[in-house]
């Protein structure tokens, strides 16, 4: 039986696909995280190779990442290797970490929308028992307004060696976006992946955050503090748990 479809696009090649989520982005967001009360003991849900949990230990923030691509988190370690111990392979669906255990947790850079709707609220219901109360929760996500008006159907991208193709469309009248990316590596592998995404709007997601116990306190359209509009980056939202 084939793999989940978030389990095929995680692999190596995954970063190439997306240079610029690289360290100095996750830098630059940690800032804000930190200023919007992301301290303490840290849970970053889906860290991919890293990049957050670096960046917020560097603003002294004790982060532990979980993630299911064990080729991201090996990455992870080789390029700091003082994580080691501190990300885990795991589901996010059934994160390893103890009851009222966080003082925050983050989900960052689209890493939500993945598991249908049940799967979904079973994440949430996840981070809300880990959350002490008074805890934060950052949920970074797509735009879904954004994503919509924006959809480039077909582009290509080359270089050193390396080249990416991403088709991409709208399924469920608009409430998925999905991409489909061919990789076409140095060594002259090819490997092809998809990508399914289901788009929430705050109005969605507001309710099941009260479901598990996170009440919503405020959303950002950007790292930067921005409000969200039908054009914003993102789509930030930022709950407390009870
Ligand atoms: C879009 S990436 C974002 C990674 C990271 N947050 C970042 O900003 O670089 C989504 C991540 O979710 C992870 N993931 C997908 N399904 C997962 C699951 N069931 N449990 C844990 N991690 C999962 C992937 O392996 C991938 O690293």
């Amino acid at each position: 039986m084939s793999e989940p479809w978030f389990v095929e696009a995680f692999k190596a090649g995954y970063l190439d696909v997306y240079p610029h989520r690289d360290l100095a982005e996750a830098k630059r967001e940690a800032e804000f995280l930190q200023a919007h009360g992301v301290g303490g003991i840290v849970v970053d849900v889906c860290c991919g190779y890293g990049r957050h949990c670096r960046a917020l230990r560097d603003l002294g923030v004790r982060t532990f990442g979980v993630d299911l691509s064990t080729d991201l988190l090996g990455r992870a370690i080789e390029l700091y290797p003082d994580l080691r111990g501190r990300i885990v392979c795991g589901d996010a669906r059934a994160l390893p970490f103890a009851t009222s255990s966080a003082d925050a947790a983050v989900s960052l850079f689209s890493s939500f929308g993945y598991f249908g709707e049940a799967g979904d609220l079973g994440l949430l219901r996840e981070v809300g028992r880990v959350l002490r109360p008074g805890a934060a929760f950052v949920l970074d996500l797509l735009n879904p307004d954004r994503v919509r008006a924006d959809l480039v159907p077909f582009s290509v991208s080359s270089g050193a060696g390396l080249e990416i193709e991403e088709r991409r469309s709208l399924a469920d009248g608009g409430r998925r976006v999905i991409k489909e990316v061919v990789h076409r590596a140095r060594d002259g592998s090819i490997r092809s992946w998809r990508e399914d995404v289901r788009l929430y709007s705050a109005a969605e997601l507001e309710p099941w955050l009260g479901e598990v116990g996170i009440g919503f306190e405020a959303a950002f359209g950007d790292f930067d503090g921005s409000a969200v509009s039908p054009r914003s980056p993102r789509q930030i939202l930022l709950g407390r748990r009870r």
